[in-house]
């Protein structure tokens, strides 16, 4: 099942510019850092009471987030659901007629097991699926 929104993902071009601009906004700071290699991106989080906000940053030129940002700009990403069992879940949407951008899960920032869906399938949104490892 899907529980809730776990976080919103949001592109950006300069992490550091971002964290000082989301800390305006929220009046918070980020309470953290996180490179993801193999999504090659830098993360860094902001809570939003049970839900979080995650800038993402291009670590490479062929990184998702920065042909994303090539292509569309600074700004929303992903949607991110959390479910108890990333593994039935993504069954049920297979069988559902959902594609997927990972076959297999695999470890994402903050501590997840993450799959996203792929937008084609999803009406133009990007979704991600996360579990707690
Ligand atoms: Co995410």
């Amino acid at each position: 099942m899907q529980k809730k929104i776990e976080h919103i993902g949001i592109a950006v071009k300069d992490l550091e510019a971002s964290n000082l601009l989301y800390a305006k906004l929220l009046n918070r700071p980020h309470y953290k850092i996180e490179v993801v290699p193999s999504e090659g991106v830098k993360t860094s989080f902001f809570k939003m009471g049970d839900s979080k906000i995650e800038l993402l940053q291009a670590t490479s030129l062929d990184s998702p987030i920065a042909k994303f940002i090539d292509k569309r700009g600074e700004g929303v990403h992903h949607l991110a659901f959390a479910v108890d069992d990333i593994e039935s879940e993504m069954e049920r949407l297979k069988a559902a007629g959902f594609q997927f951008i990972h076959e297999v899960p695999k470890p994402g920032a903050d501590g997840k097991k993450i799959a996203f869906l792929h937008p084609k399938s999803s009406g133009g949104v990007l979704i991600e699926l996360c579990q707690d490892l």
